[in-house]
């Protein structure tokens, strides 16, 4: 029998962390890693980002949903090139995500953790900047951080890199990890098999910038990744698929 298509219904619309409810990383965690889970934007040719940010990318909305993915992590992991493009601050302020962590038994802020095999790191970044904000660096090379505002430790970590930081990482309690990219960093993370979903922002709109990187870049797969689509949802033109890992 040939394939039959199904047009998505009109399902009754809900607040972001309500469909988010559902996803328990928490719980989810496998032994010797968090659980981690990606969130990404693109645009509908495939590019993910527009002179050089994301900003151009997604909307309102789009940023709501990465707030309360934020908000179910214990960690967030922010690739080096994203730091030194998007800057970030403090990564939870509001008032009711804070309540909601507190009654999930969450600490208030999650960590913001950084990969850096060379400890190249934009010091002036405001993540950095960001008072009392709890940073944890996992590198490869010799360095001390400088004098910042922001509650930083640093650890050095050899080979398996990725495998090793995740490890130290649960070792420490930290369940769910959510990584807001970069594409290098992601191609990083699925060529060590350690994501188990992505969250996918299909911005509407074509950039048109044949240069510009895709969700995922660095070195080639060893073999494409199947993936299940877990749901689809929508907010005028925009769409957020969540997919499994296989
Ligand atoms: N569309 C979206 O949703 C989205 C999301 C995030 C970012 N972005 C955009 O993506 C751009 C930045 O992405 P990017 O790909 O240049 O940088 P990235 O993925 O944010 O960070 C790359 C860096 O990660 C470090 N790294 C640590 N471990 C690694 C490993 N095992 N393999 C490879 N690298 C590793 C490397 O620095 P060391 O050499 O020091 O190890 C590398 O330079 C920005 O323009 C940003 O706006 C888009």
């Amino acid at each position: 029998m040939p394939a039959e298509l199904a047009r998505l219904a009109e399902d009754g619309a809900r607040p972001p962390h309500e469909w988010l409810a559902e996803v328990r990383p928490r719980e989810r965690a496998p032994d010797g890693r968090p659980f981690v889970y990606l969130n990404m934007v693109s645009s509908a040719d495939g590019r993910a980002t527009i002179g050089g940010r994301t900003e151009a990318l997604g909307s309102e909305a789009d940023t709501l949903l990465l707030t309360e993915l934020r908000a179910l992590a214990d960690a967030v992991l922010i690739g080096t090139g994203t730091l030194r493009a998007e800057g970030y601050g403090h990564l939870m302020r509001n008032a009711e995500r804070l309540e909601r962590r507190r009654a999930a038994g969450l600490a208030p802020v999650p960590v913001a953790v950084l990969l850096t095999r060379s400890f190249d790191l934009p010091w002036d970044a405001g993540l950095f900047a960001a008072e009392g904000q709890p940073v944890h660096i996992y590198t490869q090379a010799d360095g001390e951080p400088p004098d910042v505002a922001a509650d930083v430790e640093a650890t050095k970590c050899s080979e398996p890199f990725v495998a090793g930081a995740l490890r130290d990482l649960r070792e420490r309690g930290v369940r769910a990890l959510l990584c807001e990219g970069g594409p290098t960093l992601n191609g990083a993370l699925l060529a060590a098999g350690v994501v188990d979903e992505l969250f996918l922002t299909v911005a509407p709109l074509l950039a048109g910038i044949a240069d510009a990187p895709r969700i995922v870049e660095g070195e080639d797969l060893a073999a494409p990744i199947d993936m299940e689509l877990v749901w689809t949802l929508r907010h005028e033109d925009e769409l957020y698929l969540r997919y499994r890992i296989r």
